[in-house]
């Protein structure tokens, strides 16, 4: 469950060297993870590399970590051994307020539970990762990503007058709207019929592979991870290629 070679840095510089392409920095990098709750250990020693535009599915038994792994990939959770890179980044170096900028900047999250603030409409849900960001002017922004979910007109309802494969479209939205590089998405498609599900994902896919954004999707749903360029299974012991 390694991952073999010279440390990254060592494999740009030979690489150059030689005159050969040098590899994308991954856009994620998770190295001999471990998580645990007192005596308990949820899971150990979980290694993977995301590549930018990559697009990894995540599958495991209910309770085995998933949902924590994500967290934790997210610099929203805290681990007992290993590192977490994103772009590049170690997660570990950065003191708080470093870790949140780099998680506004570079991340987007999809909530199983939408997480959409109720008080707010459908535009200024979207319109929130922009702001944070200090960003003007972005109307237009809002306008477009709205329309590129399907969602165009609807901008000025509130969160209680959309059905749930309406509201999961905000909440992709709002993950999107600051083309971070790297998407991460826990479930996003869990509550959802099977047809509104199947809809929902098209529509994630098709803005992920347009904008070249990473995504690490978390499922049940064996028809959301056949659409993934890689699936990985998440075990106690660790993570590794899904089988059959
Ligand atoms: N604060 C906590 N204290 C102790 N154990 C916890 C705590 N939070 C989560 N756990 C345990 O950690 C394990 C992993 O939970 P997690 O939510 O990551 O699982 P999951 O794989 O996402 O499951 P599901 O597929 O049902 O969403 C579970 O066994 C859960 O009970
Ligand atoms: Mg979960």
């Amino acid at each position: 469950m390694s991952t073999a070679g010279p440390p990254q840095g060592a494999q740009h510089r030979s690489a150059q060297r030689e005159g050969t392409p040098v590899p994308p920095a991954p856009a994620l990098a998770v190295d001999g993870l471990a998580k645990r709750y007192g005596e308990t250990t949820v899971f150990a020693d979980v290694t993977l590399r995301v590549a930018p535009g990559e697009f990894v599915a995540i599958v495991g038994e209910s309770g085995v970590g998933k949902s924590t792994l994500l967290n934790c990939m997210a610099g929203l959770d805290h681990w007992d051994a290993g590192r977490v890179l994103v772009g590049g980044q170690d997660l570990s170096a950065l003191d708080d307020d470093a870790r949140a900028r780099l998680r506004r900047q570079a991340l987007g999250f999809v909530f199983q539970a939408f997480h959409v603030l109720p008080h707010l409409d459908v535009a200024q849900n979207v319109a929130l990762p922009l702001m944070l960001l200090g960003r003007h002017g972005t109307d237009a922004t809002v306008a477009a990503m709205l329309d590129a979910v399907g969602l165009q007109g609807l901008g000025t309802r509130l969160p209680q007058q959309l059905s749930g494969g309406q509201l999961q479209r905000v909440a992709i939205a709002r993950a999107l709207v600051h083309r971070p590089a790297l998407l991460l998405a826990d479930e996003p498609t869990g509550n959802l019929d099977p047809a509104t599900a199947a809809r929902v994902m098209d529509l994630l896919v098709a803005q992920v592979r347009a904008h070249g954004t990473a995504l690490v999707l978390v499922t049940h749903s064996e028809a959301a991870a056949a659409r993934a360029d890689r699936v990985l299974h998440l075990t106690a012991q660790g993570i590794a290629d899904a089988q059959g």
